[in-house]
């Protein structure tokens, strides 16, 4: 996940770094679909990418990103107490930049408020939206263009965390938000978040959770709501986009979504797992090539993992992160969690 480094004045007169490009992607789409594999990240890319997420994020049947904004908002002030003057915020995966807005309003009043208490030097806020897609990166920056912070977007992927954080003025405060943390495997996300952060960092992410265990009344209704929830057709729309922008209809595939236990170095844990069935033969072109598909092939595309809070806490622990703070929804299905890395 390499790619050249641009830089761009594309939003306004804020810089913008471009570490990947829409070829590489529709390279990447090609190489995969050929694989019969679509994993999530390319459901995000290009003009219509930005536009197909927007789409599902403001759907009734899919609230999951929402209700994280709501939680944020219940509990801006407290999140904040904990947020150093003077650090800066690095957001991956930032979409429009919502929630990003929502905390750097608080930063700049608490900074301003601590200014006007103290003589002393000014210390500027830094922000860097960064995401896979080059639109989301302008809405970002967009958002808090009238906010007086230095800003500073990024196109590439998390992945490639090593190369963006030579981008950045540290300490930061590091962001996963919208339940992005829980689309990868628990390990190798907190490896690559642990690797990454110097001391001093503070890491933030939120996510979208189980109530209670298996066997629990809560816990079986709350899996119902989340087979309800990415098996709406909103979400499936959502996943066959890359097909559908190629010309593909949606009669053309199924799409369907398991909820299982999946083992892991803490016990099982519930984690989604989305495929698309080929209803018949068909083929779509792309720059790379075409791409043939036969009735009953299986596409195999990317999953969401349910975590209960005490496994979110165990796999934090297990990493070498301390919990500063955490926030729960009253129904306990939406989290925040503000961490540390122990010295
Ligand atoms: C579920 S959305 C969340 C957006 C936003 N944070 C919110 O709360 O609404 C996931 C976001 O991550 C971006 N994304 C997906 N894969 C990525 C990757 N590998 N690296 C960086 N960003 C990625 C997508 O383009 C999208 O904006």
């Amino acid at each position: 996940m390499q790619g050249k480094v641009r830089l761009g004045q594309d939003s306004g007169n804020e810089k913008k770094i471009v570490l990947i490009d829409e070829k590489a992607l529709e390279e990447k789409l090609y190489e995969n679909l050929k694989r019969k594999e679509l994993p999530d990240y390319l459901l995000y890319t290009g003009f219509g990418g930005a536009r197909n997420w927007l789409n599902l994020d403001e759907s009734r049947t899919f609230p999951v990103a929402r209700k994280l904004t709501g939680l944020l908002e219940e509990n801006i002030d407290s999140i904040v107490n904990f947020i150093p003057t003077g650090m800066s915020m690095v957001s991956v995966g930032v979409g429009k930049g919502e929630k990003e807005r929502i905390i750097l309003e608080k930063l700049v009043r608490k900074n301003e408020a601590e200014e006007s208490c103290d003589a002393g030097e000014k210390k500027p806020i830094h922000y860097y939206p960064i995401d896979i897609n080059t639109q989301m990166v302008d809405m970002a920056l967009e958002n808090v263009q009238n906010l007086p912070v230095e800003k500073k977007g990024i196109v590439g992927f998390i992945e490639n965390m090593p190369l963006l954080k030579n981008h950045w003025h540290l300490p930061v405060l590091f962001c996963i938000l919208g339940n992005t943390f829980c689309n990868y495997e628990p390990d190798f996300i907190l490896k690559l978040v642990e690797e990454n952060l110097e001391s001093g960092d503070l890491f933030m992410f939120d996510a979208h959770i189980l109530p209670g265990q298996s066997g629990s009344e809560e816990g079986r209704s709350a899996r119902n709501t989340v087979i309800g929830t990415y098996s709406s057709r909103e979400n499936a729309l959502f996943n066959m986009y890359p097909l559908l922008h190629y010309g593909m209809v949606p009669e053309d595939f199924d799409f369907e979504l398991l909820f299982k236990h999946v083992h892991s170095r803490i016990g099982p844990l519930y984690r989604t797992r989305k495929t698309l069935s080929i209803l018949r033969d068909t083929e779509i072109t792309l720059g790379p090539g075409t791409v043939k598909f036969k009735e009953g092939d299986i596409i195999r595309m990317g999953f969401t993992y349910k975590y209960t809070f005490d496994q979110l806490t165990a796999f934090l622990d297990a990493w070498g992160f301390d919990i500063l703070r955490k926030f729960l929804s009253e129904d306990r299905t939406n989290t925040i969690i503000l961490a540390r890395k122990r010295t």
